[in-house]
């Protein structure tokens, strides 16, 4: 089933030169591809409309502020399961919880500073993306 989804890579993972090892392990798995791909700092406008669900929640405000704070790349995988399969390649919100050789289980330390935001379900996909690349069909 070819899906498409919404990935992040955050200000963490831009910081610390991180962005070339995640894409290579998204690039690397068999029939995905990478149809749009953008490095920019993302405003408090776009942010809100992303974490639109969680407001409210005490992490919301520390996660806004993060996300804020610096560049981040923002990309449209397309291809097979791909939506459960690059949650998968991320590992659990809880990089201590995340298993080696996952993203967050290799490289993460803290929860807020978790490396990779991808979409978690088709209807997530399609609000995400319109957000991130409105241009996108
Ligand atoms: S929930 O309540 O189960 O839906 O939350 P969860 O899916 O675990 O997380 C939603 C997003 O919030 C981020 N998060 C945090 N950020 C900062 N600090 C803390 N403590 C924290 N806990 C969760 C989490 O990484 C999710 O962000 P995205 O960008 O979707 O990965």
């Amino acid at each position: 089933m070819s899906q498409r989804t919404l990935v992040l890579l955050k200000p963490d993972a831009v910081r610390r030169g991180l962005v070339g090892e995640i894409l290579g392990r998204i690039e690397k798995k068999a029939g995905w591809t990478i149809s749009a791909l953008e490095l920019r700092r993302l405003d408090r406008e776009v942010l809100e409309q992303h974490y639109a669900e969680h407001v409210g929640k005490p992490f919301y405000e520390p996660l806004m502020e993060f996300m804020a704070s610096a560049p981040s790349v923002a990309l449209v995988v397309e291809g097979e399961r791909v939506i459960e399969g690059v949650r998968a390649l991320a590992g659990p919100t809880d990089p201590i919880a995340a298993a080696p050789g996952s993203i967050r289980g290799d490289f993460g330390t803290i929860v807020r500073e978790n490396l990779i935001h991808a979409s978690d379900s088709e209807e997530s996909a399609e609000r995400e993306i319109k957000i991130f690349f409105p241009g996108l069909a």
